[in-house]
């Protein structure tokens, strides 16, 4: 366990992607959070104007700052080159992140976003994850709302129950018992993205679908769950549950998690996610409203409904107000089994789960990927394997996750 944190260039942390409407609150919530400390940061994007006006908008003077070009590799890398740690908020990351990664890789430059593009990580871990070890460097995507609460409320449940009986969980299904939040222009742009790349490419189609697609072979798994696709009722909460949009991502990071720690719970672990509607009937048609625009969306070609729903949905740099922001949440639920039912893990979040809360997700985890002693390990990482125990403490400190353990 522990150390390896370089502390060797100027800065400790850069902000990439500053001027967006997730980077300028990554921004703001380091600012205040950290400025009677020694943290030294920078930020940089690709709007000399636009960064001029978020210096002003947020009074953020003093703060270094510096332009780049996502296209442009020799100015990433003199931005890598000067720090320890780069934090991405720059998206569709399909579309303007890969230079980037090349970059820390060659800088010796660690590097964490928030990435929710299955098929683009996977394309990391296949041109970089060995690079990124011989260069002792972490690369860690999805350090939002998707995935931390999934990897993490994972890491803490199977800890816990580890440290109780002595074993760890065969198998932990999630429930969302409830969320409230908006959502921004550039998750929009970036699952649009997803949507059009998937349907011009059969391989990424492949990757998205596949249970273990962030792992190298699912042949070395013994367990194989699809994503559930239908609304059911759950003899686990007792409740009507239905898809969880994110499960296609979050599923693959906790299975990602599993497999970089040499399958410490299991070639046979199960892990599942679900949205939870209610007990009574009402709530399962309810259920079905309520996935009726993801399916619109996902499955419909019409270039027309799509150029409409772009008309009156937020456009990129734009996302949800100050208070969506701050009177957002998200309920957990892990269920928690070793043969029967032991215990149940509950991880809250406050605020907007997207915005409100994965700003500080993001900001803690690239902090303590800049200054804490955290795991040795190398590569393309999950947020878990990468950061483990320090930044639990972190998000429970400092960004307004509670994680609890109820054994039964
Ligand atoms: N995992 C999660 O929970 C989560 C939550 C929120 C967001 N996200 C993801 O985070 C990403 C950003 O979302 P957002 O809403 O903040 O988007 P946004 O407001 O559109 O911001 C995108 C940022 O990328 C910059 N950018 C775009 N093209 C660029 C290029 N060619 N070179 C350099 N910079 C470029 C933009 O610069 P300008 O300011 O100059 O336009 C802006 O700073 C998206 O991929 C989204 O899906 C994930």
């Amino acid at each position: 366990m522990n150390i390896g944190v370089k502390k060797n260039k100027k800065f400790d942390l850069i902000v990439w992607g500053a001027t967006g409407y997730t980077g300028k609150l990554v921004c703001e919530y380091i600012f205040k959070k950290y400025k009677k400390t020694n943290l030294n940061w920078a930020l940089a994007g690709r709007n000399k104007y636009k960064i001029d006006g978020l210096i002003s908008s947020l009074k953020l003077k003093g703060i270094p700052h510096f332009v780049a070009d996502s296209n442009n590799k020799k100015s990433l890398l003199k931005l890598t080159k000067m720090t320890n740690t780069i934090c991405s908020t720059v998206g569709p990351y399909a579309k303007y992140g890969t230079l980037l990664v090349e970059a820390c890789i060659e800088s010796k430059t660690n590097y964490c976003d928030i990435t929710g593009e299955t098929h683009w990580i996977k394309e990391i871990i296949d041109k970089y994850h060995t690079k990124a070890i011989k260069n002792k460097v972490k690369i860690v995507h999805a350090c939002g709302f998707d995935s931390i609460p999934s990897d993490f409320g994972v890491f803490y449940a199977q800890n816990k129950i580890k440290e109780n009986s002595g074993k760890y969980a065969s198998k932990i299904s999630m429930r969302v018992i409830s969320m409230k939040g908006g959502i921004s222009g550039g998750t929009i742009y970036s699952f649009l993205n997803i949507i059009e790349e998937s349907r011009k490419n059969k391989n990424i189609k492949k990757v998205l679908n596949n249970p273990h697609g962030l792992s190298p072979n699912k042949d070395l798994f013994d367990s194989d769950e699809e994503d559930l696709k239908k609304i059911i009722f759950d003899s686990t909460s007792k409740k009507w549950i239905g898809p969880f949009v994110m499960a296609a991502i979050n599923t693959r990071i906790v299975r990602r998690s599993n497999y970089l720690m040499d399958f410490k719970y299991g070639r046979d672990f199960i892990y599942n996610e679900a949205l939870v509607f209610g007990r009574s009937i009402l709530s399962k048609f309810l259920g079905y409203f309520r996935l009726i625009p993801i399916y619109l969306i996902s499955k419909n070609n019409n270039t027309l409904l799509k150029s409409l729903l772009k008309s009156f949905l937020p456009k990129p740099g734009q996302g949800p107000k100050v208070n969506s922001r701050k009177n957002g949440y998200f309920k957990f639920r892990f269920y928690i089994f070793n043969n029967k039912l032991r215990a149940l893990v509950s991880v809250d979040g406050i605020g907007c789960p997207g915005y409100g809360s994965t700003s500080k997700m993001l900001a803690e985890s690239s902090i303590c990927l800049a200054l804490d002693e955290i795991p040795i390990q190398n590569g393309v990482l999950t947020p878990s394997v990468a950061l483990g125990n320090a930044l639990l403490k972190r998000l429970e400190k400092n960004a307004d996750l509670k994680f609890k353990i109820k054994f039964l």
